[in-house]
This record gives C-alpha cells, sequence and structure tokens, in this order.
C-alpha cells in the first residue's frame, strides 16, 4: 500500500490525523490528510467549550465542518471529548456539585444526540487521572463525587449505543508507572461490574519527560485483555524518531484489538507543540519524513 490508511487497512485498522476547522482552507494541508488518512478527530472543535459555549445552548458549526470534510472523504470520526477538566466554557468552571452532574449529563445528551450514529468511538472522559500516584485528578467533575465517571459512560451509551466509548489520558503509555496501573484498575472494575466501556485511548505524546518505553506493547495487551480495544489516539514523537514510530507501529500490531493510530496533525508545523518539536510524519512543507517511511513500512 502507498498510504498509511491503506497499509493500516490491510490489517483491518486504521490510520488518522487530528483535523483543524480552521486549515481546511489550505489545499496543501487538505491533500495530505485526505490522501494519507482514513480516520479523523476534531483537534478542539467537538470539545466543551466549542459545542456548549452558554448552558443548554449547542453550537456545532466547527465541529461540523470537521464532521463533513471528514464524511464527505469518506473518513470515520473519532469523537473528542464530552467530559474533561480542559477546555470547559466559563460557565461549566464555575459550576460544582450537583448542578454540575447535571451539565455534564445535558452535555454528553446534547453533542452525542446530534452526531448519534455517526462517530466511531468517542472520549467521553478524557485525562482523569493524576500526574502521579495512580489517583483521580483533582478536577470540579471529581469533585462532584467519584462516580462522576461511570456516570459519564452510562449516559454516554444510552445517548448513542453505535458508537464505541473511551477513556483517554495521556502518560498511561508506560506500564511500570502509577498512572497507568490507576487507569488499568479502574477499566478492570468497569468490566467486572458492567460499566458499559469499550476502549481505551492511549494518548502517546512522547517526549523526553515520558519517552517511549519497549514496555509499551504490555500495556497495550494488558489493557485489551480486560476485553477493550485499546486505540492511540493523540500519537506524536517529540523529534520524530523513526525508529521510535516503527516502535509504536509495531507494538500496535502484535496486538489484535489494538484497532488503529491516530497521529496529533499533518506536518510539523500543524503540531500543538511547535514547529520546531518536529514530532510528525510530514515536514512544515508537506514532505514526508523518514518517520513516514518507517511507518509505512510497519504497517
Ligand atoms: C490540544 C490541541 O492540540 C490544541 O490546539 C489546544 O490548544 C489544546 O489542546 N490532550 C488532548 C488534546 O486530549 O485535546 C489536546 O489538544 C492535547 C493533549
Amino acid at each position: 500500500a502507498s498510504t498509511l490508511g491503506a497499509a493500516a487497512a490491510q490489517s483491518g485498522r486504521y490510520f488518522g490525523t487530528a483535523i483543524a476547522s480552521g486549515k481546511l482552507g489550505d489545499s496543501a494541508y487538505t491533500t495530505i490528510a485526505n490522501r494519507e488518512f482514513n480516520m479523523v478527530t476534531a483537534e478542539n472543535e467537538m470539545k466543551i467549550d466549542a459545542t456548549e459555549p452558554n448552558r443548554g445552548q449547542f453550537s456545532f458549526s466547527s465541529g461540523d465542518r470537521v464532521y463533513n470534510w471528514a464524511a464527505q472523504n469518506g473518513k470515520r470520526v473519532r469523537g473528542h471529548t464530552l467530559a474533561w477538566h480542559s477546555q470547559q466554557p466559563g460557565w461549566m468552571q464555575s459550576l460544582s456539585g450537583s448542578s454540575l452532574r447535571q451539565a455534564m449529563i445535558d452535555h454528553i445528551n446534547g453533542v452525542m444526540g446530534h452526531y448519534k450514529g455517526k462517530i466511531y468511538a468517542w472520549d467521553v472522559v478524557n485525562e482523569a487521572y493524576a500526574d502521579s500516584g495512580g489517583g483521580r485528578r483533582d478536577s470540579n467533575l471529581q469533585r462532584t463525587g467519584n462516580d462522576w465517571i461511570e456516570v459519564a459512560f452510562r449516559t454516554a451509551r444510552t445517548a448513542d449505543p453505535a458508537a464505541k466509548l473511551c477513556y483517554n489520558d495521556y502518560n498511561i503509555d508506560n506500564w511500570t508507572w502509577a498512572k497507568t496501573q490507576g487507569v488499568y484498575n479502574m477499566v478492570r472494575d468497569f468490566k467486572a461490574r458492567g460499566v458499559p466501556i469499550d476502549c481505551v485511548g492511549l494518548q502517546s505524546h512522547f517526549n523526553g519527560n515520558s519517552p517511549y518505553n519497549s514496555n509499551y506493547r504490555t500495556t497495550i495487551q494488558s489493557f485489551a485483555a480486560l476485553g477493550v480495544d485499546v486505540q492511540i489516539t493523540e500519537l506524536d514523537i517529540q523529534g520524530g524518531s523513526a525508529t521510535t514510530y516503527a516502535n509504536v507501529v509495531n507494538d500496535c500490531l502484535a496486538v489484535a484489538r489494538c484497532t488503529g493510530i491516530t497521529t496529533w496533525g499533518v506536518r510539523d508545523s500543524d503540531s500543538w507543540l511547535g514547529a520546531g518539536a518536529a514530532p510528525l510524519l510530514f515536514d512544515g512543507n508537506g514532505n514526508k519524513k523518514a518517520a513516514y517511511t518507517a511507518v509505512l513500512s510497519a504497517l
């Protein structure tokens, strides 16, 4: 195969990218994105602040631009994200307790209702675990009660039974880290108690402080063994090592339930980390990097 999407499809997987609605008028960007990728995540446009800027008033114009571009070009869409401590609109930041809990439920119903039947997988809850210690992150959502995550997942299952429901986080790639174990224990508990969860998203932002480790394959295998799919949802590798990119692909391909890989942007110049981080598969001129070739041949 000569593109990332087609190469991933050879094993029944997908290869995706984050898409920014503001770049859909850049033909250099859309040419690469359309040619290479067959799964799309809106980089910001389906987040809470974008979709519910005022309580009870939903806004899907930017999200729909990304969704429609993907659908018109035959690509599936991952929904990102419904319950998160970050990128909350001001009205939500100032809520607490039962009114925040209800606002979370209403938000999930409003956004999933709009996209009902159209989304491959939703990141229902994003980044709920603390960076160290293996416990929950303190946030306004966490302060509504420890059951907020399972309430979010139960709400999501009813809102769109066709979507896979994912828990998504960063720094849960290294199997030895407490944060990874904390999330693993939550997923194990959810499966044991019948809380609806279908997938775990490993963001996989690799850098000097959280580098790729060869136990990544163990992490993927361990989550999959709980009975969930695993998706690599926001891959970028600071410095863009071709060897590390190939390792990531090989680790996913080694696990049947690792169903796809998404890089967090198209060209280095599109990266949230800045072009200097050179973390993606295409350079700022749209040229394929060594990492691209390594990924294509590993798929
Ligand atoms: C980032 C976007 O790439 C930026 O454009 C935005 O300013 C901040 O959010 N984890 C996530 C993503 O789940 O939503 C974040 O995306 C990157 C880290």
